[in-house]
């Protein structure tokens, strides 16, 4: 079969850039170790109200005096959906969902995670200002997506 010698450096050029782009993924996720957000930490999604910490969601203080925030993300609703937090503390947020993918956004504030089955994300934040921070999911999660939110008063 003849092939035109354009035709062969069409097919060279295209097989080339499809080895390139598959290249380009795997250095960035083997060598740059790219992986959902908060690396390795798992829970079996369907185990999520009996697996501590998430049997008991709310906050916690650490010897050093920050705070760890437990919240489990569920249709259509966040676990705690309230919370009081301490002015000028540092907190981290721990959320997982026990069922569909959701966000968990803070407002004015730079904690914004997409919430995963089968995953644990965080995020660290200090409050250094008073007032009441909107909690929202910002990911579309079925027909009561925009019911879900919670607050955080900070104070
Ligand atoms: Cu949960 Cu949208």
């Amino acid at each position: 079969m003849h092939i035109h010698r354009y035709e062969r450096w069409w097919m060279i050029f295209g097989l080339t850039m499809l080895v390139a782009f598959a290249a380009t993924i795997f250095v960035a996720a083997i060598a740059d170790n790219i992986n959902p957000p908060s690396g390795a930490q798992r829970i079996d999604p369907t185990k999520v109200a009996s697996t501590p910490p998430f049997d008991h969601p709310g906050l916690y203080k650490r010897p050093d005096g920050t705070y760890d925030a437990y919240y489990v993300a569920q249709v259509f609703m966040f676990t705690p959906s309230k919370l009081t937090v301490p002015l000028g503390s540092t907190v981290t947020f721990y959320v997982t969902s026990s069922d569909v993918v959701h966000g968990f956004e803070v407002a004015r504030t730079d904690v914004n995670m997409m919430v995963i089955p089968g995953w644990v994300n965080d995020a660290t934040h200090t409050f250094t200002r008073a007032g009441t921070y909107l909690l929202v999911c910002n990911e579309y999660c079925g027909i009561g997506h925009q019911n879900m939110y919670g607050t955080i008063e900070v104070k």
